[in-house]
């Protein structure tokens, strides 16, 4: 979330020479930045997992779009590093197929028409592959002679890989001087270490990796990534609090009635059974995304965008965590139904799994602004609907004006956030229905990003990775938010007295197991359907 003054295209040399957007004269100019923002510094970018999904559907296509904006500097280089030979060009190749192929499919993230041949050559002229095994001291003996010319000694090393390699990998380059900062010409240069989750299975296991990584590393060289930060309608959550009279006065206990964080999915487990059969939805989802969700809408405005401004104030929320008991949560498998197969019959899925891919939990932040609160968090695959959303609804209002009149109920204020697949937000008021009878109608006003700004190619990661070029922390997750995260959620994972928490059915393509619904009756309250129409219009 960088808020970086503009330093002007101009200062960058490659720009000057591209005064138009989109595509450079030749394969090494970078087109011009948008206003207002400035390349990156050079810096040699290696990928661990050069082969895998993640560096292929959105690692490259962010890297793409950030060269389609003239956001990298002509002298990055970015070095893949993976088990099994290949050539560079073969590498390119790949990357290019897989890249043409996402670009024309609608149903993929980076959905960007036809690809723009010379931005593709401007990064295919920057890719460079290396074999190497994770784990041998052989990939970064060369790895660290490759490195000797990185541009201004700067470095960041992101590790696109399975978690069981993350202490290995950042052993290797702590031992092999990798991790070490100022090696450029002059004295500068910056090495800088990308995490992907799962961060730790449970509280033990992140003390462990924070531990291991913070032996090789300092806290600020450490970027861990949660992608629901990268996307622009979390980011403006904090935007629309903070920026605007209307909100913030209203957004505490005394007003705020309740509040829904949901990340609803059709897809079921995608051929990730293996993965997916060791993790579960809940610790998929809930300590890390939806916690995330929570943490923007409940934290205390920071007095800056300075990354640790923001992050201290999302770390006193998780803090204030009540932490949660199996009582708060309801865990739910989706089993045969209108949408398709039940998991246990998925690829990689043990026959009798008790692995949950569903999970709601009612979450109390004990603090002044939201004591007393419920904060409902819901996720699951399969479900009625993809809808990633927030919705604030606010206290009803005194009904005593209203008591001579026709009307018997108001519906409440509800304030929706609009994350994914809508990008925008809505609001549930009231209103006088027309006619002599003072009758209340309950309407919607909403706003779609489409319909104020023109759509950007943006996969999620172009934020986070150009913010790690330019050592902005604000989006990432420190090691303190990780902890207290994970002990939030610690007597879940290994419930006192032993045991699981139980898991319940629930048919696929529906709205989640009845026991998530009971979870909210028992306080009065009820999920906002999936499967709705936006009020009022039936
Ligand atoms: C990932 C989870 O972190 O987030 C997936 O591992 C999930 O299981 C995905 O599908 C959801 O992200 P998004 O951006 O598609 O909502």
């Amino acid at each position: 979330m960088s808020t970086t003054p503009n330093t002007q295209a101009s200062d960058h040399p490659a720009a000057a020479q591209a005064p138009s957007c989109k595509v450079s004269a030749s394969p090494h100019d970078a087109p011009a930045s948008p206003p207002g923002k400035r390349p990156a510094p050079p810096c040699t970018l290696v990928i661990f997992g050069a082969g895998g999904d993640l560096t292929k559907r959105l690692l490259m296509p962010a890297l793409y779009n950030l060269a389609v904006d003239g956001l990298l500097d002509g002298a990055m280089k970015i070095i893949g590093v993976n088990h099994g030979e290949r050539e560079t060009p073969e590498w390119r190749e790949e990357l290019h197929k897989s890249l043409q192929q996402f670009a024309a499919d609608k149903a993929s993230t980076f959905h960007a028409g036809k690809l723009d041949d010379q931005a593709w050559d401007w990064v295919a002229q920057r890719l460079e592959y290396m074999a190497g095994e994770f784990e041998s001291d052989d990939t970064f003996a060369k790895l660290k002679q490759k490195l000797a010319q990185s541009p201004g000694g700067n470095v960041i090393f992101y590790l696109a890989v399975g978690s069981r390699f993350f202490k290995p990998i950042v052993e290797h380059l702590g031992k092999a001087g990798l991790l070490k900062e100022g090696g450029g010409s002059d004295g500068g240069g910056f090495r800088r270490l990308v995490i992907e989750k799962p961060f730790g299975t449970d509280l033990a296991s992140a003390r462990d990796l924070n531990a291991h990584i913070l032996s090789y590393a300092k806290e600020e060289q450490v970027y861990r990534i949660d992608h629901f930060l990268g996307k622009d309608t979390v980011q403006s959550i904090l935007a629309v609090r903070f920026a605007n009279a209307l909100f913030e006065p209203v957004w505490r206990r005394e007003y705020i009635d309740s509040v829904q964080i949901t990340a609803a999915e059709t897809i079921g487990v995608e051929g990730r059974g293996k993965f997916y059969e060791q993790t579960g939805a809940f610790r998929d989802m809930v300590p890390n995304h939806l916690f995330q969700l929570l943490g923007m809408v409940a934290m205390e405005p920071p007095n800056s965008f300075d990354a640790e401004a923001v992050r201290d104030k999302k770390a006193e929320i998780f803090d204030a965590i009540r932490p949660l008991t199996p009582d708060d949560v309801v865990f739910g498998q989706y089993e045969k139904g209108p949408a398709g197969v039940g998991y246990r019959e998925e690829p990689d899925v043990a026959p009798g799994s008790t692995t949950e891919t569903y999970a709601a939990a009612r979450v109390f932040v004990e603090n002044w602004r939201w004591a007393g609160v419920p904060f409902y968090l819901r996720t699951g695959k399969r479900l009625a609907a993809r809808r990633t959303e927030i919705s604030v609804q606010l206290k009803p209002v005194p009904f005593r004006l209203f008591r001579d009149t026709p009307v018997d109920a108001l519906t409440p204020n509800v304030l929706t956030l609009r994350i994914d697949p809508a990008h925008g937000t809505s609001f549930d008021f009231n209103v006088k229905t027309p006619g002599p009878v003072m009758q209340i109608g309950a309407v919607q006003s909403s706003f779609d990003y489409a319909d104020f700004f023109a759509a950007s190619a943006n996969v999620g990661y172009e934020t986070l990775l150009y913010d790690c070029m330019l050592g902005d922390e604000t989006l990432f997750q420190r090691a303190d938010s990780i902890e207290t995260s994970w002990c939030a959620v610690d007597d879940v994972l290994h419930p006192k007295g032993g045991g699981a928490m139980p898991v319940h059915g629930y048919a696929a393509g529906s709205e989640g197991p009845a026991q998530a619904d009971a979870l909210l009756a028992r306080d009065g309250h009820a999920w906002r359907p999936l499967n709705r129409n936006p009020v009022g219009k039936k």
